[in-house]
């Protein structure tokens, strides 16, 4: 017998979706629906799985219906999610934390070494055919070696980022509401206020999750607090930097570079930014591992089964 309707109102991977056909009604939409499309599409359903990109309000679910149980986010942040508007009306939310920890940490360290050579410039300029041949004072970056790398927000990416940096001697502050004894003990990170990690560190990494608080925590006043030659790299929501204020600051010299995989307006890109000098650029692929999104794909559907069935969910948020 079937669980119930299941719409997966974008796109879920096979991992997913194979353990979903069996059990459920599985109805598919399609990475080109439209809003109002996804709305039609969820009326009547019993779990719905959407991405980060679609927007779960109050609109979405009356959409819905009343017999909607569960929103199994296929995403570890949740931020497109009315989480009080779930609540309100006793639909559970899950998420997928811990199988994008690695995935994401990566891409951190990732972007955060492409911004300290200056990668996607030096690349530009080669497959340009402008490459004049080797020359001693072109391209010269940083190195993270003896740097100190600030991470804001010591969660579970940012503590997988910090031991990524273990190879690289380093020297490890964060800031936290929370403070972290193992990872002060394990890594040896110093906790310290965000003004202080900030106008310290040579590298500042970013992962916070969106909050209200949290919007454009990386803004014109705590941009000057940081070092001329500092790197900037973000890889939890766009909406913790305010972009023109960063593509401000790296247009005057007043930051080092800066990486980026997510943005104020996704899939729009502050133009400014697209224009600021030494920036390492990439279209939110945090969690965009084989691996990763398999496991996250699985996570969803197994979510989905256990809310139909009136079993514990695995990863809760509500
Ligand atoms: C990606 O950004 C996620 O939240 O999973």
């Amino acid at each position: 017998m079937s669980l119930g309707r299941v719409v997966v109102p974008r796109e879920l991977l096979p991992a997913g979706l194979a353990l979903l056909e069996d059990r459920c009604e599985l109805v598919r939409g399609s990475l080109e629906l439209t809003r109002e499309e996804i709305l039609a599409l969820v009326a009547g359903a019993d779990a719905v799985a959407p991405d980060l990109t679609v927007r779960v309000d109050d609109r979405f679910l009356d959409a819905a219906g009343p017999d909607l149980k569960v929103v199994a986010n296929f995403a570890v942040g949740y931020d497109n999610i009315d989480l009080d508007a779930c609540r309100g009306r006793g639909v559970a939310v899950t998420n997928t934390p811990d199988v994008l920890t690695n995935a994401t940490a990566e891409l951190a360290l990732t972007l955060a070494l492409s911004a300290a050579r200056d990668l996607p410039a030096a690349e530009r300029k080669l497959r340009a055919g402008e490459w004049q041949g080797w020359d001693p004072a072109e391209y010269r970056g940083f190195e993270l070696a003896g740097s100190t790398v600030g991470i804001v927000g010591m969660g579970r990416i940012g503590s997988r980022f910090a031991e990524l940096l273990a190879g690289f001697g380093v020297d490890l502050l964060y800031s936290s509401r929370r403070r972290k004894p193992q990872e002060e003990d394990r890594l040896g990170a110093r906790r310290a206020g965000l003004e202080e990690l900030l106008s310290k560190s040579d590298l500042v990494s970013l992962h916070l999750p969106a909050s209200p608080e949290n919007r454009h925590l990386i803004n014109a006043r705590t941009l000057a607090l940081m070092k001329p030659t500092a790197i900037l790299v973000n890889t939890g929501r766009g909406m913790l930097v305010d972009s023109v204020a960063l593509a401000g600051a790296l247009e005057a010299g007043r930051l080092g570079a800066a990486g980026l995989d997510v943005f104020e307006h996704e899939p729009e890109v502050a133009p400014e930014l697209l224009a600021a000098p030494r920036t390492s650029l990439s279209p939110h692929i945090g969690s965009a591992t084989y691996r990763a999104r398999d496991l996250m794909s699985g996570l969803v559907a197994r979510n989905v089964i256990a809310a139909l069935s009136g079993e514990e969910l695995l990863t809760r948020v509500v």
